[in-house]
């Protein structure tokens, strides 16, 4: 099972709050979050993730800063079965607001997300994680956590790259960072 909840070093990853779509809003209208992504409607996004947790019991978390209590992103596992390639993909995803950028925070919570793939999704072999080609901080996430290149193709619109760990490879000793 994939807890609903999870603390790492420096983050607690939580289930959603009503409130916390305000923030994701000011997350999604910075201009380096939209270089890469585009803005999605955080109140739809979030009953998304309500939804996820419940039918699939997983989806992302609300990734809180535990030293100044504030909700900093979005981090952990989505399924696509959309995924043009097939297969039902667990994929890592992470977004950070801006100010946290730069501190390793990504790659904590990110590297929390791949442990429990490990150990609690014992039937998917692989993890992936998805990006568009110019994302160099997400690639470099990726490549962090253990991830290589697995290929590119084109899904909801965008041209995109993806990464993967097989469960065979040793992503490392269990560490924050
Ligand atoms: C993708 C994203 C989450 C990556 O965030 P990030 O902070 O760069 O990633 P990490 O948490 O791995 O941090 C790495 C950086 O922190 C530094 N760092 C690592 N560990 C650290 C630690 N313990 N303490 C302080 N700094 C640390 C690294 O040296 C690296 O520095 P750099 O920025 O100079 O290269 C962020 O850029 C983002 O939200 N982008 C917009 C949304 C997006 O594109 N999401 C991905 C969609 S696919």
């Amino acid at each position: 099972m994939i807890p609903p909840e999870v603390r790492t070093e420096r983050l607690l990853l939580r289930q959603w709050e009503d409130e916390d779509a305000e923030r994701l809003a000011a997350i999604y209208a910075q201009p380096e979050f939209l270089e890469h992504m585009p803005y999605v409607d955080p109140d739809r996004q979030i009953a998304r993730f309500r939804r996820e947790w419940a039918e699939e019991g997983l989806s992302l978390w609300a990734a809180e800063h535990l030293e100044s209590g504030r909700m900093i992103g979005r981090i952990g596992l989505l399924r696509h079965r959309d995924w043009p390639l097939g297969g039902d993909p667990v994929e890592v995803g992470w977004v950070l607001d801006r100010a946290f950028w730069g501190r390793g925070l990504a790659t904590e919570g990110g590297r929390a997300a791949l442990e429990l793939w490990r150990t609690e999704l014992p039937s998917d072999d692989e993890l992936i994680s998805i990006t568009t080609p110019g994302n160099a901080r997400s690639l470099a996430v990726m490549r962090r956590l253990g991830m290589t290149y697995r290929g590119a193709t084109h899904w909801h619109g965008y041209d995109v790259v993806w990464h993967a760990i097989d469960r065979s490879v040793d992503s490392g000793p269990a560490r924050s960072f």
